[in-house]
């Protein structure tokens, strides 16, 4: 590729879809921002389902391609009035339809995408927070959830979850929780679950006004009659009355909601691991192994 050394930085992409063996650290052009665009230095972005999958499957823009959703960073430029060189922003970018990658030392984005980052976490941990944490608000929304609700989560230990049994009992909801494994139990009642199982044959039957599954698993039995069922998964909704997905969209609102929760308190941010960009492959590989507890981040 013939980049101009002077301008050139550093951005994770795939030319191929496969295993973590695809990705590579490239040479690219620095972003130029457009109209009402920022451009951004990024510290930190974290690894979400979807960056493998769009890595593994046959999903998503055009390659080569930069993954990544999340953001935390500096502002070192701007077309867009609302923001200044220094200011501390978060983003999250829906990569797979856009093709607006945040895996790169530079990241030019919409200013619509972009919230102040919590001032009471360090820059890089807040990269945990936008995919997941939108997820979690939105699907919540859609469920309808509020105060006197019986909310069961399904993988509650893992990163939507985590935020969503937060949110629930923040709306004033009481929370039940589904984990994966034992070691998982105590880390959802930390969050506020009350009840945790980590087999879906133990549920209680026909108990909860409303059910947020992020796993893709049948957990309808758990639902009281009249209940809102709602699925953030790939897999088919169960063959219920009124089921539905959630499709996470784009929203500074709900991020710049989510940081002021994470400032006041309400929110914590799990970190289970960090890797440096150059070692995206191996943080592919342990996400991919499962059981991690917190988000696993990529620091620029
Ligand atoms: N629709 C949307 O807009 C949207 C947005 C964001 C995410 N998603 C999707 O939602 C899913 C969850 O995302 P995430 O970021 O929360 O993923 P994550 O951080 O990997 O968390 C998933 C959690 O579910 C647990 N789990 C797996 N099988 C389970 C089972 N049978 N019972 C209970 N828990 C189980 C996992 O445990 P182990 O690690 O032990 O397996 C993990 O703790 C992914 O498929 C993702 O692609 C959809």
């Amino acid at each position: 590729m013939n980049v101009n050394k002077a301008v050139a930085m550093h951005a994770i992409q795939i030319a191929r879809h496969g295993g973590p063996e695809v990705l590579s650290v490239r040479e690219v052009p620095q972003p130029t921002p457009g109209a009402d665009e920022v451009l951004i230095r990024t510290v930190a972005s974290s690894l979400n389902p979807v960056d493998w999958k769009t890595r593994a499957w046959e999903v998503g823009p055009e390659l080569p391609a930069t993954l990544g959703w999340d953001l935390a960073g500096v502002v070192i430029a701007t077309n867009h009035p609302g923001y200044r060189p220094g200011d501390q922003v978060i983003a999250m970018s829906a990569q797979i339809a856009t093709g607006r990658g945040t895996w790169a030392e530079q990241v030019a984005l919409p200013a619509r995408l972009l919230a102040p980052a919590p001032t009471t976490v360090a820059l890089a941990d807040a990269a945990a927070l936008p995919l997941a944490g939108v997820t979690a608000l939105q699907a919540l929304n859609l469920a309808a959830v509020t105060a006197g609700d019986h909310v069961l989560i399904t993988g509650a230990a893992g990163g939507v979850g985590g935020i969503a049994v937060q949110l629930a009992r923040r709306a004033g909801a009481t929370v039940d929780a589904l984990v994966s494994r034992p070691e998982h139990l105590d880390a959802a009642r930390e969050l506020g679950a009350e009840h945790v199982w980590h087999t879906l044959a133990d549920l209680p039957r026909h108990t909860h006004t409303a059910v947020l599954d992020t796993v893709g698993i049948d957990a309808s039995l758990a639902l009281a009659p009249g209940g809102r069922y709602v699925s953030i998964a790939d897999h088919p909704l169960p063959d219920i009355p009124g089921a539905a997905k959630s499709y996470v969209q784009e929203d500074q609102d709900h991020l710049a909601q989510l940081a002021a929760l994470v400032d006041s308190g309400e929110l914590r941010l799990r970190i289970a691991h960090r890797y440096p960009f150059h070692e995206v492959r191996a943080a592919h590989e342990r996400f991919e192994a499962g059981g991690v507890l917190g988000k696993i981040l990529l620091t620029f």
